[in-house]
C-alpha cells in the first residue's frame, strides 16, 4: 500500500544512516547533536528526530501484531504517567513541524487535536486523561511512529529504564529490563564498564537540558528483514545464525541493522525519552556502494571476537566478510 509520502523515501540506501567513519569499530561514547545533516556515500541522513519511510504501515502494523501476542513489549512503572504524556506531546509536535504535509497537532487548554493523513486519522484527546487517547499515550504513540520508544526517570544520581514500547528490540528484553538502572541495563555488553564509556555516558545523559536533543548510532548484524529480534522470539530466529554462512542466499539473506538512537530530555516532565529507529540493509543492496562494500568488509573481518560474539555475528562474519571483500 502506498504512505502517499514522495517516492524519494523509496530509495533505502539514499537515508541509510552507515555508521562506520574508520575502518575499525570500537565502542565509544559517540553521542553528537541531533537534528544535523549527515552526508553519505549514497545520499544524507539525520535532519529529522522522527524518520518516516516507506516501509511506515508495514512496521507499524507489524508492532501492532507484537503488541497482540505479546503485552511484556509495553512497560509503564505509574510514575511515569506524566513522562508517557510529555512523550506524546513531544513527539507529536515534532511530527508536525516535520512532517506538516501529513501531520497536525494543534491544542486548546488540555483538548488537543491530532491529524494524521498517512494512517486517515483525525481524533481529540484530552492530555492527561489516558481514556480519552487509544491504548493510552505511550501505546497511541506507538502507532505513530517507527521509532521503539524507552522513557527513563532520573533519581538517586541515576536513570532507570521505567517505560516504553519496544517491539523491534536488537536481541535484549523490555520486559526483563524495565525498572533497572542505565548501567545494570549495559551490564552485558563487553569493554564499556572497563573502559568507563558507560559511566560517562550516564553523567552527560543526566546533565542533558530540555531542547538539547542528542543522538548516536549503534549496529548488529539480521539475517532476513526481521525487526523482531527480541529476547522473547529467539527461538524463531537463533537458529538461522548457525546455518547463514554456507547459505549461497547469504547475501541476500544478511543485513546490516543500524539503529539511530535519540537522547531527548522532556520538557514537562524532566524524564528522558530514548528512542530508537532500526534500519536494515541487505549486503547486496549495500554492496551497490563500492565504499560501503569495502568498509564493512573490512570492520567485520577486524572486530574483536568478543565484541562479535556479545552481537551474535560470530559464526557468520568472517563468510560476510569474504563475501564483501572478495566477490
Ligand atoms: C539512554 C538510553 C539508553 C538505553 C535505554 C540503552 C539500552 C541498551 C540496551 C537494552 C542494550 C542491550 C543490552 C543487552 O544486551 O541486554 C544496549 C546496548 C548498548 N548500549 Fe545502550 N542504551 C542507552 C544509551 C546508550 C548510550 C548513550 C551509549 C553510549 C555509550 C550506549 C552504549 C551501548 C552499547 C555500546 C551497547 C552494545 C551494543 C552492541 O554491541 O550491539 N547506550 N543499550
Amino acid at each position: 500500500m502506498s504512505t502517499g509520502l514522495p517516492t524519494a523515501f523509496d530509495h533505502r540506501l539514499a537515508r541509510f544512516p552507515f555508521p562506520f567513519p574508520r575502518e575499525k569499530y570500537r565502542y565509544s561514547a559517540n553521542v553528537e547533536p541531533a537534528q544535523t545533516l549527515v552526508g553519505t556515500a549514497a545520499g544524507e541522513w539525520g535532519d529529522r528526530l522522527i524518520e518516516i519511510d516507506a516501509d511506515y504501515l508495514h512496521e507499524l502494523s507489524a508492532r501492532r501484531s507484537i503488541l497482540a501476542a505479546d503485552p511484556s513489549r509495553i512497560a509503564l512503572l505509574d510514575h511515569m504517567r506524566p513522562a508517557a504524556w510529555d512523550a506524546l506531546l513531544t513527539v507529536l509536535e515534532a511530527l508536525s513541524t516535520e512532517y506538516p504535509e501529513h501531520m497536525a497537532l494543534s491544542r486548546s487548554g488540555t483538548t488537543c487535536r491530532w491529524v494524521n493523513t498517512l494512517l486517515n486519522e483525525d481524533l481529540e484527546f484530552a492530555v492527561g486523561d489516558d481514556s480519552s487517547i487509544p491504548g493510552g499515550p505511550l501505546r497511541f504513540l506507538s502507532s505513530q511512529v517507527q521509532e521503539d520508544i524507552v522513557l527513563l526517570d532520573q533519581r538517586e544520581d541515576a536513570l532507570w529504564l521505567d517505560g516504553g514500547v519496544v517491539t523491534f528490540a536488537a536481541d535484549w528484553s523490555m520486559g526483563f529490563d524495565v525498572g533497572m538502572r542505565f548501567l545494570e541495563v549495559h551490564g552485558p555488553v563487553p569493554r564499556i564498564h572497563e573502559e568507563q564509556i558507560i559511566t560517562r555516558a550516564q553523567q552527560f545523559l543526566m546533565r542533558l537540558q530540555a531542547g538539547q536533543n542528542y543522538r548516536r548510532t549503534n549496529w548488529t548484524m539480521t539475517i532476513d528483514r526481521r525487526l523482531d529480534t527480541s529476547t522473547e522470539t529467539y527461538p524463531a530466529w537463533g537458529h538461522d545464525r548457525t546455518r547463514i554462512a554456507e547459505d549461497p542466499a547469504l547475501h541476500e539473506r544478511l543485513h546490516l541493522r543500524v539503529e539511530v538512537q535519540h537522547l531527548v530530555r522532556l520538557p514537562r516532565s524532566g524524564a528522558l525519552m530514548f528512542l530508537v529507529r532500526t534500519y536494515l540493509a541487505s549486503l547486496e543492496e549495500l554492496a551497490t556502494i563500492p565504499a560501503w562494500r569495502q568498509r564493512l568488509g573490512n570492520v567485520l573481518a577486524e572486530l574483536p571476537q568478543d565484541m562479535a560474539d556479545y552481537k551474535g555475528i560470530s559464526k557468520y562474519r568472517e563468510a560476510a566478510a569474504r563475501w564483501l571483500l572478495e566477490a
